[in-house]
């Protein structure tokens, strides 16, 4: 017999007849002639009750020993339930017990704080709040695809290891097979990185721009979506050093059509999330967050707000008494600062554009002022900034000086160059943080809680 998934059955949709459900017990209940038995199999939030009669032949052995945790099969019957909450249950023919949690199960049935359910992490894909994320998480990620594959953007694969730092932030992790212990050493005492595996100072990438700009002067319009490496030491709720980042770049793209992009993106990825993962979205607008399915909407339906950062410096000078960290023309902006814009001033995401160039990367193209570049991030309520791009720099003599005058060694981004020599055109990019896009959706506080296995200073477990 096939099984059933669950959220197959709760929607009224299973086939005639006799049905298989395997999952994992979330509560047992003994009355006199039957026992009632919740199980939940992943598919959806909510679980299916069973009701499995003291007369069924495995109801000594198998149903009385179930204990919270426990894995079962289970045959029986949809009928439409009495009982309140649920509008079918199953009547069982026949339980079957795969393995009998024992009662020390770390996840009894009450509320664990999300501290400690990091601590265990094999274990909370099954509370429901982890289940809903990582439902979201897979739903989001084909909405991804289906979003660049319906703009006419190729799918491109960017390497993990690399010897380029693109930001320039020099926050690589260093990839290595020198023992530790004891490198090689130059004559002048240095580190040997040519005795290094790759020949030289090799990292986990920051980003996947630089190869995705080589392949859109190639594809036209491409994206990446792939794991992305940061050795910051930021333990906020809105940091991870391992994340995964979605970057589209397009050539013959200049800001405004990078911003376009980059809005019409977040807002199909909201409305894919309210259409299609209602359930959870309510599981999460009840249990975590009463303002995440009203702030999605507004996403969904109104245009987002787009600020110069000199005006949006103004009016965050004009209330510089609210803020820890007090602005002025050129500071770069805090999450402070951020969320005032997007959830207090305007009240709906902002594209803060043309900002200073010395707050951003050497890649971001040089405005006609001398002072801003082509540069934009997307600020959204809850979170700051979501979304960080920029027209890039086209012009091979501007590129260089900037190189330059950042201290970069030129000599590493000989092939970057390259690409403004031979047929170079104006093009764009950005880059979207996908566990703050799944903070944004869920309204989960900390983003350790919306990766199945959160990396962060101090740990890489499970
Ligand atoms: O603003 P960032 O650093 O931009 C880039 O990396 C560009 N190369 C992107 C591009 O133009 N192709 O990062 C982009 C986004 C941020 O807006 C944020 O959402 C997310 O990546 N991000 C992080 N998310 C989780 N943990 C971190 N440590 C993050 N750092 C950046
Ligand atoms: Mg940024």
């Amino acid at each position: 017999m096939r099984t059933t998934p669950i959220v197959v059955i709760l929607t009224g949709s299973a086939p005639a007849g006799r049905v298989r459900v395997q999952g994992w017990v979330r509560t047992r209940r003994d009355a006199k002639d039957f026992s009632f038995i919740e199980i939940n199999d992943g598919s959806c939030v909510a679980n299916l009750q069973i009701i499995a009669s003291a007369s069924l032949a495995s109801y000594a052995e198998t149903v009385s020993a179930l204990t919270t945790g426990s894995s079962v099969s289970v045959e029986g019957d949809v009928r439409p339930s009495e009982g309140k909450g649920q509008k079918y249950e199953l009547l069982a023919t026949d339980v079957m017990a795969h393995g009998i949690a024992p009662v020390d199960y770390p996840l009894q049935k009450k509320r664990h704080t999300f501290e400690y359910l990091r601590e265990i992490a094999h274990l909370r894909p099954r509370t429901n709040s982890i289940g809903a994320v990582m439902r979201l998480r897979s739903g989001l990620s084909f909405a991804i695809h289906s979003f660049f594959k319906e703009q006419g953007f190729f799918y491109i694969h960017t390497p993990i290891v690399t010897t380029s730092d693109c930001e320039g932030a020099g926050e690589m992790f260093r990839v290595t097979t020198l023992d530790i212990n004891n490198p090689p050493r130059t004559e002048a005492g240095v580190v040997d990185f040519n005795k290094d595996f790759f020949g030289k100072e090799a990292g986990l990438t920051v980003s996947g721009q630089l190869e995705g700009e080589i392949c859109a002067l190639a594809l036209g319009k491409i994206y990446t979506f792939g794991p992305t490496f940061r050795a910051e030491n930021s333990n906020t709720p809105r940091h991870l050093a391992e994340f995964w980042m979605i970057e589209p770049e397009a050539a013959f793209y200049r800001l405004p059509e990078d911003m376009d992009l980059a809005e019409a993106f977040v807002r199909y990825l909201a409305t894919y999330a309210l259409d299609n993962h209602g359930d959870d979205l309510a599981f999460f607008n009840e249990r975590i967050d009463q303002g995440v399915i009203s702030r999605l909407e507004g996403i969904s339906t109104s245009p987002f707000e787009r600020v110069s950062y000199t005006d949006a410096a103004d009016i965050l000078m004009r209330n510089n008494d609210r803020f820890a960290f007090k602005v002025s023309w050129g500071s770069d902006l805090q999450s402070e600062h951020e969320r005032y814009l997007t959830e207090t001033f305007f009240k709906k995401p902002v594209i803060v554009y043309n900002y200073p160039k010395e707050i951003k990367a050497f890649y971001m193209r040089n405005n006609d002022d001398g002072k801003t570049v082509a540069a934009m991030d997307v600020l959204v309520p809850g979170i700051g900034e979501l979304i960080g791009g920029s027209e890039r720099e086209e012009r091979y003599d501007m590129l260089l000086n900037r190189i330059r005058d950042i201290g970069l060694d030129e000599k590493n981004y000989w092939w970057y160059l390259d690409l403004r020599r031979y047929g170079g055109t104006p093009h764009a990019g950005f880059g979207l943080g996908f566990e703050r896009l799944l903070l944004l959706a869920t309204g989960m506080q900390n983003i350790r809680d919306v990766i199945p296995f959160p990396r962060y200073p101090g740990n890489a477990a499970f």
